[in-house]
């Protein structure tokens, strides 16, 4: 554990371990070609399925993978389903972000007890590859945490799915792991948010931005970034502030009709070799100006990479006391301006690149200029 860890979180005693993040699963209109684009643009690696052919009648769902990364496009194969009420809502979407934990009951007993609100009771699945215990509690918007015990499973992603064999094999781009995963949530509502994560969740309080670490001449926002014991999960939850224009925030709360997931932070340990390949492969990053690069240096010192190969990809630098971090963000993934996606590499730095953060909500207000959002 961290130094930092261990300030936050005084006493060692946690009531809900979570060895990190299991899955994220999007409700998609079409998970099918959902998932060409994840795997064409993202790099990801085909690895299981489940719909009509498993004898799954009421829904499809692909599961992609890269290095430790999961993801699960889900979509509804009738109308009037919940998952189908889902995308009408929202569009295209995190539904659920699953969390690997070895004990799926008492993770369910100890959030419940704490006040959090079931979506779905402890369970048992099992096929001829072993069992799977699954519970699941609500948490901001529709958005769901589902928790998953899978020490007495061999199978290659949950019973009911089969391996998925493609002939359409790209080649993955180095992504590692999830960062972090950042929510959205509505007026006044972070500490709400806050409370549930650190009382429910037993998370703490890691960083926190206020309006005037995220703000520009136009547009604010705050946020808080918590984080569970052993520092795998961090949450950033972010909330609208008043500023003269409307913010990136509340245009995604406009568009996706409530809270949701802004955007899932990858890891990588080559964010030029990755962004390179992103960008060939048709993903869309947000731009920052190049004078950003003029003074860049004398903030964060020296760096190990090329400042003119990370100018010409717009990879954001950022440095705290442990070291520094790169940065890019794409824009949206879907047509409402909701999710995107943030590539990451950390050199020692453990923060979020507060020093870029108005050099990229300027990005944004471009995009959202554009959109005609920006009012
Ligand atoms: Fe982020």
């Amino acid at each position: 554990m961290s130094e930092q860890l261990k300030k936050i979180f005084p006493k060692a005693q946690d009531f809900l371990p979570i060895n990190g993040t299991d899955y994220v699963e999007f409700y998609v209109g079409n998970a099918k070609q959902a998932a060409h684009f994840y795997k064409t643009a993202f790099g990801f690696q085909s690895l299981a399925y489940s719909g009509l052919e498993t004898g799954d009648v009421t829904k499809t769902s692909y599961v992609l993978c890269q290095d430790k990364i999961r993801i699960v496009l889900t979509t509804p194969m009738s109308g009037n389903s919940e998952i189908e009420k889902h995308i009408t809502k929202h569009g295209d979407g995190v539904k659920i972000i699953a969390l690997w934990v070895d004990d799926a009951t008492s993770a369910w007993e100890e959030t419940t007890k704490r006040g959090a609100k079931s979506y779905l009771n402890p369970s048992r699945i099992e096929d001829e590859n072993g069992i799977v215990i699954r519970s699941g509690i609500h948490t901001y918007g529709d958005t769901v945490h589902v928790f998953i015990e899978r020490k007495d499973y061999k199978g290659i992603f949950l019973p009911g799915f089969q391996k998925w064999d493609s002939a359409y094999n790209p080649e993955p781009i180095g992504l590692k792991y999830i960062d972090h995963m950042v929510g959205n949530v509505g007026w006044n509502e972070m500490n709400v948010w806050e409370d549930f994560y650190r009382d429910v969740m037993g998370f703490a309080n890691l960083i926190t931005f206020d309006d005037k670490d995220i703000s520009t001449q136009y547009t604010a926002l705050m946020s808080k970034v918590m984080t569970n014991g052993n520092g795998r999960i961090k949450f950033p939850i972010n909330e609208p502030a008043e500023g003269a224009k409307k913010s990136q925030i509340e245009e995604y709360l406009d568009f996706y009709n409530g809270p949701g997931c802004q955007h899932i932070a990858i890891a990588t340990d080559d964010i030029v070799d990755t962004v390179t390949k992103m960008k060939a492969r048709g993903v869309e990053f947000l731009h920052v100006p190049e004078t950003y690069y003029d003074t860049v240096i004398e903030r964060v010192g020296e760096i190990d990479e090329e400042i003119t190969k990370l100018k010409n990809l717009s990879i954001l630098i950022d440095r705290d006391d442990e070291g520094y971090l790169l940065q890019i963000f794409t824009k949206p993934v879907e047509d409402r301006p909701t999710l995107f996606f943030e590539i990451i590499q950390r050199k020692g730095a453990q923060s979020f690149g507060k020093g870029n953060f108005k050099a990229l909500f300027e990005a944004i207000e471009l995009e959202q200029e554009k959109r005609g959002t920006l009012n």
